[in-house]
């Protein structure tokens, strides 16, 4: 049997140059499929409210959604390493932020993610000496979608913008994040922070030269075939098979 994976496991990875493949699992097949295929790093995302749940953005996402769904994941036991997204407004105060992400752990999972840099440095540092690992989430918000008028946007395009990816990824490494998702950041911007930093970059839409990528694993497999964002490459096509499956079945009823 593999050693159980860590987050020094994923910084080891990313110092021998080896790429850190990631995808979400919100339930205990997909974590055991994942795993079984050697995947080392998997989400439980706040993506489930769009791709599981129906929600038209992951604003919202439950604490108790978050918790049902690491806890069926993690009765996979992975090898992987597991974690779980705080969801929105369940990290407002550094105590909420410790308090949700302690739930969180009793419900399976072994790092928690937050989204955003300077503003959540508070809570960052509070996860982090409460003995939690963190992975941080810079670039495309999705927590902020309602505040971007409803448009996922390319992040780090003009000065600004790459001033505030360096001083929040200087923020999430000082606080003590071990990896941070990089969403839909220009590939420039992402190979910059994935060399000046210490932790492990995993982009998600932004460009081949971060040390691991993500993606909503139903994105990847087409279960989820109403929407799929420009940057994913669909390696099969899921709902049409089970499509095809169904109708055959019920034909021959
Ligand atoms: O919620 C999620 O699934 C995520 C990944 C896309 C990184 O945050």
């Amino acid at each position: 049997m593999n050693p159980k994976i860590t987050p020094a496991t994923i910084l080891a990875m990313k110092r021998r140059g080896e790429k850190i493949a990631a995808l979400t699992a919100y339930d205990y097949p997909m974590a055991k499929l994942l795993d079984e295929c050697g995947v080392p790093l998997l989400l439980v995302g706040d993506s489930l409210g769009m791709v599981v749940l129906g929600y038209p953005n992951t604003t919202l996402v439950s604490m108790a959604e978050m918790e049902h769904h690491t806890r069926a994941a993690a009765r996979a036991k992975p090898n992987a390493l597991l974690g779980a997204d705080l969801p929105f407004h369940a990290y407002d105060t550094p105590d909420a932020a410790v308090s949700n992400a302690r739930r969180l752990v009793a419900a399976g999972a072994e790092y928690v993610k937050a989204e955003g840099g300077r503003e959540i440095r508070p809570q960052v540092r509070a996860i982090a000496a409460a003995g939690i690992p963190f992975i941080g989430h810079l670039g495309m918000l999705p927590q902020h979608i309602l505040e971007e008028g409803g448009k996922y946007r390319i992040k780090g395009r003009d000065d600004a913008g790459h001033a505030k990816l360096l001083d929040d990824a200087a923020v999430l490494a000082e606080a003590g994040a071990f990896g941070v998702v990089l969403e839909l950041v220009t590939p420039p911007v992402a190979q910059e922070l994935t060399r000046s930093f210490p932790f492990a970059t995993i982009g998600i839409g932004s460009g081949p030269d971060c040390d691991g990528q993500i993606l909503v694993t139903p994105d990847l497999i087409g279960t989820f075939p109403w929407f799929t964002p420009k940057f994913v490459k669909p390696q099969c096509n899921a709902a049409e098979q089970i499509r095809t499956a169904i109708q055959a079945w019920r034909l021959a009823l």
